[in-house]
């Protein structure tokens, strides 16, 4: 996915970074700079300079740099490409693509982006002005939707024909069912996907609309909402609803509430929490989340009533684990949902959301709540239940520590409860019928497990080794553990010297022997390299105190972020983590040759 490099160069030297900054900031020139506040971190004092002739920016508060391809991917949230997309858009340049496939695919997702535009308009205006729409309109005011609302969320009305958007559009049809909107019918005609519905745009963080979920009317046909199939431009798993409105809200607060429902986030806005989210029509998936975390780390679930008591937990403690997010759950009342208790009672929701509980705590309450605390056999159910559910936990300390108050609450012998909570795995139980009766559990504190990209990086590397040996490194683990495992399943007849390795890599390599890989190998070391990239960027930045430094250190910024970029799609995977690798050989040899 590259840009021609003469085209990229023109993009760089026409932009004028202090005018994109000054979009973002008010800048005031002093000397031979620019300088305000940075509209990265919070602050009072400007500490943001810009260094026009340059084109480069720095931050001494938070420590960001880069030059105005960095600042439009940071502030509009864009990849590498989208970026200078952004900027060539402004300046009037025609990029051209490096791979000829490459470019007609961004033209036509050109040619659907502007389709969907279209369609965005023609359905709202049609709720506007439309003689059919009298109806919606009134349904839509009867649920509080004033035209304000309408307005800020560009609501629309799909009328109730076969045809009238394939009509308005007067496009091919291969082109509507491309973007979503069609499908050719009977009579070689096309029909619309969205026919009589309320039509709430979907758009990407970038603000482009990229689908559509259709509500029915009172009277209307189920589905109650129908969602744009999956196209080039919308893919369920991965789409927010309401993001690109949000996000601004999202990274100041750091925090995101997600929803279930396109009307949960619309009532949240008018609750004044405009920092909500919704997936579209599907449960909260990884992908979700990472895109999330990249705006906040704190992830606030608003689900309907009960919704995230009843999500997996393990998934929610993997997240926290694998994104470093912090779950968070805001318990909605029985029967109602956000979107409703905006409506109802906005004061409620705020407080819902406000009081949010971390998710371990929020389903022990939960518990709690139904418990009869008052009689032995409630409190004896009380503590099999909420051990359960902290058992699930996969860290030892929280357990411990949710453990001594929830005992007290259901006025159970600590020592009881313990013996409730602590289910030892079945690797445990194989290796040690002993130990169980020594147990001294919770008490003792378990070191903190090697992260889960080293984990798997591993598990792969003793599985598949003819696939990704060379592609592993020992910069990518962190972990003291895991780094000794690494040296140990690199060396030689290794599975017969594991019992001469230290106890808990012995654990460790042990346990990933007998599991099974269930992902592509090549990914799992993208995914390790996705860390070693951080890492080096934090590095850099925290090295660095001269401008002039981290000036030169940008070319290899923007070189990383190209392979990341490729190294996230399928096809150039393999090619773009080779070329980390090499990367990531040569950094480690200068650390040598200068240590
Ligand atoms: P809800 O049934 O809770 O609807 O579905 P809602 O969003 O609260 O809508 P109102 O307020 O009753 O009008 C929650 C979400 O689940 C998806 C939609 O994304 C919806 O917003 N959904 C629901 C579907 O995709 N298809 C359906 O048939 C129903
Ligand atoms: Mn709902």
């Amino acid at each position: 996915m590259g840009i021609h490099d003469e085209d990229l160069e023109r993009v760089k030297a026409e932009t004028d970074l202090a005018g994109i900054v000054s979009q973002y900031v008010a800048l005031k020139k002093v000397g031979q700079r620019f300088s305000g506040l940075c509209p990265f971190h919070n602050e009072k004092t400007p500490s943001f300079s810009v260094n026009a002739d340059e084109g480069f920016f720095y931050c001494f508060g938070c420590q960001k740099s880069g030059d105005a391809i960095t600042f439009v991917r940071e502030i509009e949230h864009l990849d590498f490409v989208g970026a200078v997309e952004w900027l060539a858009n402004r300046l009037g340049i025609a990029l051209r693509y490096t791979d000829s496939t490459d470019g007609a695919n961004r033209k036509e997702r050109q040619e659907i982006s502007e389709l969907l535009e279209k369609t965005a308009d023609f359905y709202h205006q049609t709720l506007r002005t439309g003689k059919q729409a009298g109806k919606v309109r009134s349904y839509l005011r009867s649920r509080g939707f004033d035209s304000e609302t309408v307005e800020q969320f560009r609501i629309g009305y799909a009328p109730d024909q076969w045809d009238a958007l394939a009509s308005h559009l007067g496009v091919a049809i291969e082109k509507l069912e491309a973007a979503g909107l069609g499908r050719p019918g009977q009579r070689g005609g096309a029909i619309d996907f969205f026919r009589d519905r309320v039509m709430f745009p979907v758009c990407d963080a970038n603000g482009a609309v990229v689908g559509f979920g259709g509500r029915m009317l009172p009277d209307g046909q189920q589905p109650k909402y129908k969602n744009t199939p999956q196209t080039r431009l919308y893919d369920k798993s991965k789409v927010l609803y309401g993001l690109h409105w949000a996000k601004k809200q999202i990274v100041q607060a750091d925090e995101i509430i997600v929803c279930e429902g396109y009307t949960d986030v619309i009532g949240c806005f008018r609750a004044g929490l405009d920092r909500a989210v919704a997936t579209c029509g599907t449960a909260l998936t990884d992908d979700h989340v990472k895109t999330m975390v990249r705006f906040a780390k704190r992830i606030v679930i608003a689900f309907d009533a009960d919704g995230a008591g009843k999500a997996a937990a393990d998934r929610f403690y993997d997240w926290e684990h694998q994104h470093n997010a912090e779950v968070f759950v805001a318990a909605i009342p029985e029967g109602a949902d956000p979107g409703q208790l905006a409506e109802e009672d906005p004061a409620a929701l705020t407080e819902a959301i406000n009081s949010a509980e971390p998710f371990l705590s929020y389903r022990i309450n939960r518990v709690l709540d139904r418990a009869d605390l008052e009689r032995v056999e409630g409190r004896a159910r009380a503590a099999a239940d909420t051990g359960a559910i902290i058992a699930e936990h996969p860290n030892e300390v929280v357990r411990d520590q949710y453990l001594v108050e929830t005992a007290q609450k259901v006025r159970v012998d600590i020592e009881q409860m313990r013996r409730l909570i602590v289910k030892p795995s079945p690797q445990q139980q194989r290796s040690s019928a002993v130990q169980q009766d020594t147990a001294q559990p919770a008490k003792q504190v378990e070191p903190k497990p090697p992260p889960l990209v080293e984990v798997n990086l591993l598990r792969a590397l003793i599985h598949q080794p003819d696939a990704i040996t060379s592609l592993v490194l020992p910069a990518m683990f962190t972990d003291p553990i895991a780094a000794e495992a690494h040296r140990l399943v690199i060396s030689d007849g290794w599975r017969d010297q594991i019992n001469d390795f230290s106890q808990p890599v012995a654990t460790l390599v042990g346990r990933l022997v007998v599991e099974e890989v269930d992902a592509d190998p090549v990914e799992l070391v993208s995914r390790a390299l996705d860390a070693v990239i951080d890492r080096w960027h934090t590095e850099v930045r925290y090295d660095v105190n001269d401008i002039e430094q981290l000036r030169v250190h940008q070319p290899m910024v923007q070189w990383l972020a190209q392979r990341q970029e490729e190294m996230h799609s399928e096809q150039t995977r393999t090619a773009a983590v080779e070329a980390i690798v090499d990367w990531l050989r040569t950094q480690d040899s200068d650390k040598d040759s200068t240590s």
